[in-house]
C-alpha cells in the first residue's frame, strides 16, 4: 500500500473520493487534513470526521487546516453541496474530535518522519494547506512523493469563471505557489473530471448495493442530483484523484508549462500554457467507462468496518 494523506474540503465529491480511498487496500491513509472550500472549515472538518466514523476508521486522524485562503478573503460557501456540505446525507457523529494540531504542522512533521518520496498527498480542495507547507517547511515539502490535485481547466471551460475552476479560483495565490514549486505535481483538471460522470442509473445501482461504501456513495451522488435540475449526469471530480492514483494508465497525461492567474475576479485561478513556466504533469484524457467501472469495483469490494493492515 501507498502511504497517503488526503487534503480535502468535503464536499459531496470529496466524500465519494474519501470513501473510495477507504475501500481501497492500495492506500494506507496516514491522516486527513481539511481546508475551507465547498463550505467553511468547521463543516469540512466535521464532515471528514463523520465519514471516518461511518467507515469505522476513526483510527485515522483528522487535522484541521486553513480556514481562509493565503492572502484574500475566502469565497462564500457554494450551495451546490447543501447546507452541511454533503447534501444532508445522514452520517454518524465522530466519536472523537479532530486532533488539536494544525494540519500543516502535522503534515510537515509527518513528512520529515517518513522516507523521502514515499508519501502521496491527494488534494481535493483549494491548495491553501499545500502552499502553506511549501512556504513554511520547504524541506518537508520536498519529501512528498507526489501531489495529485483536482483543479483547473486547460482546454475546457471553467466552472466558476469562463476558464477558472473552483479549487484554483478559491485560492489562486496558493495554487500559484504549488504549481510553480517544482514539487512532483499531477493536476487532474475539469478536462478529465467532467468526463467521469455518474448517471442517475449509476448512482441508483450504487445506492441499492448491499455494500456500505457503495450504497453511501450512491446516496451522496443522489443528493448531488437534488441540488441541480434537468441534469442527467453529474461529474465525479474529486474521485478522479484516487482513480488516477489507483490506475494511472486510465489517464492520458502530458507535461505542460503552466502559469496560474492571480487576478482578483472571475479570472482568478485560470491556467495558461506558457513556455518557460514550470512543467506540470496534467491529465488531459481519461477512459471514463473504465474509470467508472474501477470506482464501482473498489466501492463494492470492501465494507465499512474493514481494516487494512499496513
Ligand atoms: C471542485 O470544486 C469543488 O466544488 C469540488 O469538491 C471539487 O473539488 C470541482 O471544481
Ligand atoms: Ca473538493
Amino acid at each position: 500500500p501507498r502511504m497517503t494523506v488526503i487534503d480535502t474540503d468535503p464536499g459531496i465529491d470529496d466524500a465519494i473520493g474519501i470513501l473510495l480511498a477507504l475501500s481501497s487496500p492500495e492506500f494506507t491513509i496516514a491522516g486527513v487534513t481539511t481546508v475551507a472550500g465547498n463550505i467553511g472549515i468547521e463543516a469540512t472538518t466535521r464532515n471528514a470526521g463523520r465519514l471516518l466514523a461511518f467507515a469505522g476508521r476513526e483510527d485515522i486522524s483528522v487535522f484541521q487546516g486553513a480556514a481562509a485562503p493565503l492572502s484574500r478573503v475566502g469565497p462564500e460557501p457554494l450551495n451546490l453541496h447543501g447546507e452541511d456540505g454533503i447534501g444532508g446525507v445522514a452520517l454518524p457523529d465522530p466519536a472523537r474530535p479532530p486532533e488539536g494540531r494544525n494540519a500543516v504542522e502535522w503534515l510537515a512533521e509527518f513528512l520529515l518522519d517518513q522516507p523521502v518520496g514515499t508519501v502521496d498527498v491527494l488534494a481535493l480542495g483549494p491548495l491553501t494547506n499545500i502552499a502553506r507547507l511549501i512556504l513554511a517547511s520547504p524541506e518537508a515539502a520536498k519529501r512528498v512523493g507526489r501531489v495529485i490535485a483536482m483543479g483547473g481547466a486547460i482546454y475546457e471551460r471553467g466552472n466558476v469563471g469562463p476558464r477558472s475552476e473552483f479549487n484554483l479560483w478559491a485560492d489562486p495565490e496558493a495554487a500559484a505557489v504549488v504549481v510553480t514549486s517544482g514539487l512532483p505535481l499531477v493536476l487532474i483538471p475539469l478536462d478529465v473530471t467532467r468526463r467521469v460522470r455518474a448517471t442517475r442509473e449509476f448512482s441508483g445501482i450504487l445506492a441499492s448495493s448491499e455494500k456500505s461504501f457503495a450504497s453511501m456513495a450512491g446516496k451522496l451522488i443522489e443528493s448531488y442530483f437534488e441540488s441541480t435540475t434537468n441534469r442527467e449526469s453529474r461529474p465525479l471530480h474529486d474521485p478522479c484523484v484516487m482513480l488516477f492514483a489507483l490506475s494511472p494508465e486510465l489517464f492520458h497525461c502530458e507535461n505542460l508549462e503552466l502559469s496560474v492567474s492571480t487576478a482578483g475576479n472571475e479570472h482568478a485561478g485560470e491556467l495558461a500554457v506558457a513556455a518557460g513556466s514550470t512543467s506540470v504533469r496534467v491529465a488531459l484524457r481519461v477512459d471514463a467507462p473504465a474509470a467508472l467501472e474501477l470506482l464501482e469495483r473498489q466501492l463494492t469490494a470492501a465494507q465499512a468496518g474493514d481494516k487494512f493492515k499496513i
